[in-house]
């Protein structure tokens, strides 16, 4: 990769850094509502390579895009839709209006998570980005700190009111760990993805989410919706305050969409605790359990899913060998995650595939996954 860093700029990159795409193995939609979330970092992962170039400008080359794009330092707040480069407009904005120094840099992105997979490319972008420009000004930084710069870039400068855990998952995540993450209080505890005998397949739709921003704008509004109704009758700040036992007794005061949407959260919330719990004695049967009940709730209630995303799922759970299957991120498209005993993996992925794209017309696509750290910075 040095050599296109090489042959754009005509020098060298002096580092190198990556960050993750991620799964959330469960804990879906429920990091803007205060939830528990329990995602893993990816080896699918954005990578930087950049050096100071000793001019007020950031100059960015994206594999694959003809081209440098340039980044006025002065005037960062003008790149909103800047096509291919607003998440890194987006850091930058955020990085200097907190009084983060920034140096003018050459940066070469390439970026291996598949764009709109559900996998958290942008995360994947923001984080990396936040890093690499820190790096190269020699500031001093807290990756917890560029989680979220990476949010409030992509909430303020992007327009996606996303949650914290994509941005979080990228920057800590740790090789073979999940990461239970309280999205209300931003404490973490890593826990070994271990599943002896059984393999994490990750499979993307390939079905295109274009109006996924929008969606996920309005089921977020719904959700705080329901919290602003629910705080009238019992004492919460946030939806995710709420146990499923004190949420039957006060969800009285909700009706339709917004009750079904509550609904999802609170339970959704539970079965977090209890898909770590289960993972942590070893007990991959019932975590597939609550796996297949997250992917129904996000079917039925929060209505994230979709033709695709159903059939993914469900033909899936049906094949021999696979305790659990649901979809990830934001919905309306992208990933699968499906737990599938080692030894069946081969067919499953075979007839899983067979069997979608009858159903759909077009294929799945299957990646080869592992669980690696989060951010990695290389000094070359
Ligand atoms: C997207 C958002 C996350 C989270 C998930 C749903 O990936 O970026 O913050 O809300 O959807 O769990």
């Amino acid at each position: 990769m040095n050599d296109y860093f090489y042959d754009i700029y005509g020098c060298k990159p002096q580092i190198k850094v990556t960050a993750s795409g991620r799964i959330n193995i469960i804990g879906e939609h429920v990091d803007y509502c205060g939830g528990p979330v329990f995602p893993a970092s990816l080896n699918l992962k954005c990578n930087v390579y950049g050096r100071a170039n000793g001019c007020g400008k950031i100059r960015i080359a994206l594999y694959g895009i003809e081209g440098v794009k340039e980044l006025d330092l002065n005037s960062l707040e003008s790149y909103r839709d800047a096509k291919y480069i607003n998440y890194q407009a987006g850091v930058a904005f955020i990085l200097k209006s907190q009084g983060y120094n920034l140096v003018g840099c050459d940066l070469y992105y390439k970026c291996d998570v598949p764009f709109g997979s559900g996998l958290s490319s942008s995360a994947a972008i923001e984080v990396a980005t936040a890093v690499a420009l820190n790096e190269i000004a020699k500031n001093s930084y807290s990756l917890e700190d560029m989680a979220l710069i990476g949010q409030r870039a992509e909430n303020e400068y992007c327009g996606m009111n996303c949650g914290i855990m994509d941005q979080f998952a990228s920057a800590i995540g740790k090789k073979d760990s999940a990461v239970l993450l309280h999205c209300d209080t931003l404490e973490y505890e890593y826990v070994p993805l271990k599943m002896d005998g059984y393999t994490m397949v990750v499979a993307n739709s390939n079905k295109r989410h274009t109006l996924t921003d929008g969606d996920y704008n309005e089921r977020r509004a719904e959700a705080e919706k329901a919290t602003e109704i629910l705080k009238t009758v019992t004492p919460i700040t946030r939806l995710a305050d709420l146990s499923v036992e004190r949420f039957e007794e006060a969800k009285g005061v909700l009706s339709g969409k917004i009750l079904d949407r509550a609904t999802h959260v609170v339970n959704e919330c539970d079965r977090v605790y209890k898909a770590v719990a289960a993972l942590k004695r070893g007990d991959i049967a019932t975590l597939g359990q609550l796996i297949n009940a997250s992917h129904e709730s996000l079917s039925t209630l929060y209505e994230v899913t979709g033709y695709e995303l159903d059939c993914l799922a469900h033909i899936a759970q049906r094949q021999k060998g696979c305790l659990g299957s649901r979809m990830i991120g934001g919905g309306f498209g992208g990933c699968t995650i499906s737990i599938v005993e080692d030894g069946e993996v081969e067919n499953f992925i075979k007839t899983v595939g067979e069997q979608y794209e009858k159903a759909v017309g077009y294929k799945a696509t299957f990646y080869n996954t592992s669980i690696e750290d989060g951010v990695t910075v290389e000094e070359l």
